[in-house]
C-alpha cells in the first residue's frame, strides 16, 4: 500500500544540516513562535475574506469561523504531535514521507502548491483592495478599475497584485526575511489594528443586526466556514521551523495551540463587531470591508485609511513568508530529487535560492493578475483541507508503526481527535462546493500523472535503495 518510506529518524538525521548546508541555530522560543504563527495566519482571510463568509452565512459567520477553528484545533493536535514528534522543517511533506511514503509525500507536496503557491496569488490580490482604500485616503483617488482588478471583476488586470509578489520576490532573492524583531512587530501590528477595529465597531453594536442570525441556514454557515477557513491557514508554519526552536517537543505544540486560540477570538470579535455595527447586508462582497466600517462608524475617511495602512503593512508580511515557504518547499522537494534541480540551486552570490524564487513569483502572478479572489481563496482552501486530512492519517499511521518514537506530545482522545480532524476537513471541503471539487481532482490526476513519469524515477530515496539507478540522468540534467 506505501510507496518509499524516509524514516523519522533519518529526516531528523538529515536535519542535521540546512537547506544551504549549514546548521541551523535553534534561537525561538515560545514568544518568537507564536509572533511567527501570527504573522502568518492574520492576512487577506480576515481583511478581506470576512465580507465573502458574510455574503454566505450572514450574521451566523461566527459560527462559521468557530466550526473552521474547531477543524483547526484537531489537526493543530495531529500537527503538534508530528512536530514534536520530528522536528525538522519539512511540515506536512516530511510527515507524509516519514508515514505514508513518497507517492502521498510528493501529492501533499503538489498540494502545497495551492496552501502556498496559489495562497500568494490570495494575499496578494487582498493586499490590492486595501492599496487602494489606501491610496483613497490619502488622495481622494482610486486606481484605474482597469488595473486594479482582473477580468473576472470588471477589469482586466490586477496591477497592485503583481508588483507586490514582483517586490516580494526582489527582497527574497536578496535574502531579506524578517528578523526575529520584524516579525514579533507585525504580529502586534496586526493583532492592535485588528483590537482597534473591535473597539470601534463595538462603539456602535446594535443587537439588532443579529437577528435573524442564521439567515442563509446550515448550508450557507458550511460555506461560511470553508472561507473562513483561508484565514487559519498558516498555522502550520510553525512546523516548518522545527530546527529553529529552542526545546521544540514542548514549544511547537504550545505555540499552534496559542495562536489558534488567540485568532479564534480575535476572528470571532472582528465578526461580531462588523455586523454589530452595520448589518450582515451592508458588509456581504464589500471590498476592504473593515476600511469600510470604520469609515462609516467614524464618519471620516482617516479611521478607514488607517486600518488600510495597517492591512497593506500586514498583509504584505503574509506574502513574504507564505513565498518564502514555497520556494523552500520547492527546494527540499528538488532535494529529493522530487522536482527539477533548478529549485534546488542557491546563488553563490546572494546565497539565496534566485531561480526557484522567480519562478514561483512568475507562475503565481498569474492568477493574482487575472483570477477572481474566491476563485484562488477556495482553490488555496481545498488544498489545504487535503493536507490537513492527510496529516490526521499520519498520526494513526505513525502511531502503529513507530509505536516507540519519542513523542512530546499526544493528541488527546486518540483516535477520535485525528478521526474528527478528518471529518471536519471533509466537512469544509464539502463546502467549497463542485467547481472547486473538480478543478482540484484535475489538479491531483496532474500530480499524480508527474510522479509517476518524473518524481518516482528520479527520486533520491530510490537511489539510496538502488544506487546509481537514475544518477545519469540526473547527471544530464545538470545543476
Ligand atoms: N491565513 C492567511 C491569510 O488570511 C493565508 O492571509
Amino acid at each position: 500500500m506505501f510507496s518509499r518510506i524516509k524514516s523519522p529518524q533519518q529526516l531528523i538525521a538529515e536535519s542535521g544540516a540546512d537547506l544551504e548546508g549549514h546548521s541551523l541555530k535553534r534561537a525561538m522560543g515560545l514568544f518568537q513562535l507564536v509572533c511567527f504563527g501570527v504573522g502568518a495566519i492574520v492576512g487577506t482571510g480576515i481583511f478581506v475574506g470576512l465580507a465573502d463568509s458574510v455574503a454566505e452565512a450572514g450574521p451566523a459567520v461566527v459560527v462559521s469561523f468557530v466550526l473552521a477553528a474547531i477543524t483547526c484545533v484537531f489537526t493543530a493536535f495531529s500537527f503538534a504531535e508530528l512536530g514534536g514528534a520530528i522536528p525538522v522543517s519539512g511540515s506536512s511533506y516530511s510527515f507524509a514521507y516519514a508515514s505514508l511514503g513518497e507517492r502521498a509525500a510528493f501529492l501533499v507536496g503538489w498540494c502545497l502548491l495551492l496552501e502556498y503557491g496559489v495562497s500568494v496569488s490570495a494575499v496578494a490580490v487582498g493586499w490590492s483592495q486595501y492599496l487602494d482604500e489606501l491610496l483613497h485616503s490619502l488622495t481622494g483617488l482610486r486606481l484605474p478599475d482597469a488595473l486594479a482588478a482582473g477580468p473576472a471583476e470588471g477589469g482586466v488586470v490586477n496591477l497592485p497584485a503583481v508588483v507586490v509578489i514582483l517586490m516580494t520576490a526582489t527582497l527574497l532573492v536578496r535574502g531579506v526575511r524578517e528578523s526575529a524583531r520584524a516579525t514579533a512587530a507585525m504580529a502586534v501590528l496586526k493583532i492592535g489594528i485588528l483590537i482597534v477595529f473591535c473597539a470601534i465597531g463595538f462603539s456602535a453594536f446594535q443587537a439588532g443586526h443579529l437577528s435573524p442570525f442564521a439567515t442563509e441556514g446550515m448550508g450557507g454557515i458550511t460555506a461560511g466556514a470553508s472561507v473562513a477557513f483561508f484565514s487559519y491557514i498558516g498555522f502550520d508554519a510553525i512546523t516548518t521551523a522545527g530546527e529553529e526552536v529552542k526545546n521544540p517537543r514542548r514549544n511547537i505544540p504550545l505555540a499552534i495551540l496559542i495562536c489558534i486560540g488567540l485568532v479564534t477570538v480575535l476572528y470571532c470579535a472582528v465578526a461580531l463587531a462588523a455586523i454589530g455595527a452595520l448589518g450582515a447586508g451592508e458588509v456581504a462582497d464589500k471590498p476592504a470591508a473593515l476600511s469600510l466600517v470604520v469609515d462609516q462608524v467614524t464618519g471620516s475617511s482617516v479611521g478607514g485609511g488607517v486600518i488600510a495602512f495597517g492591512a497593506v503593512v500586514a498583509i504584505a508580511s503574509v506574502v513574504l513568508a507564505v513565498m518564502y515557504g514555497q520556494t523552500r518547499i520547492l527546494m527540499a522537494m528538488s532535494r529529493d530529487g522530487l522536482m527539477p534541480r533548478v529549485f534546488e540551486r542557491v546563488s553563490p552570490k546572494t546565497a539565496t535560492p534566485v531561480a526557484n524564487t522567480w519562478i514561483v513569483a512568475a507562475v503565481f502572478a498569474v492568477p493574482a493578475a487575472f483570477a477572481p479572489l474566491d476563485v484562488v481563496v477556495d482553490l488555496t482552501t481545498i488544498g489545504t483541507l487535503a493536507i490537513m486530512a492527510v496529516v490526521n492519517l499520519a498520526v494513526m499511521v505513525l502511531r502503529r508503526r513507530e509505536p516507540g518514537l519519542g513523542r512530546s506530545f499526544k493528541v488527546p482522545l486518540y483516535p477520535a481527535s485525528p478521526l474528527l480532524g478528518i471529518g471536519f476537513c471533509l466537512y469544509l471541503i464539502w463546502g467549497t462546493g463542485w467547481r472547486t471539487w473538480l478543478v482540484f481532482a484535475c489538479f491531483l490526476v496532474v500530480g499524480a500523472v508527474l510522479y509517476g513519469v518524473y518524481g518516482r524515477r528520479r527520486s533520491r530515496l530510490a537511489d539510496a535503495v538502488t544506487p546509481g539507478r537514475d544518477g545519469a540522468a540526473r547527471g544530464a540534467e545538470g545543476g
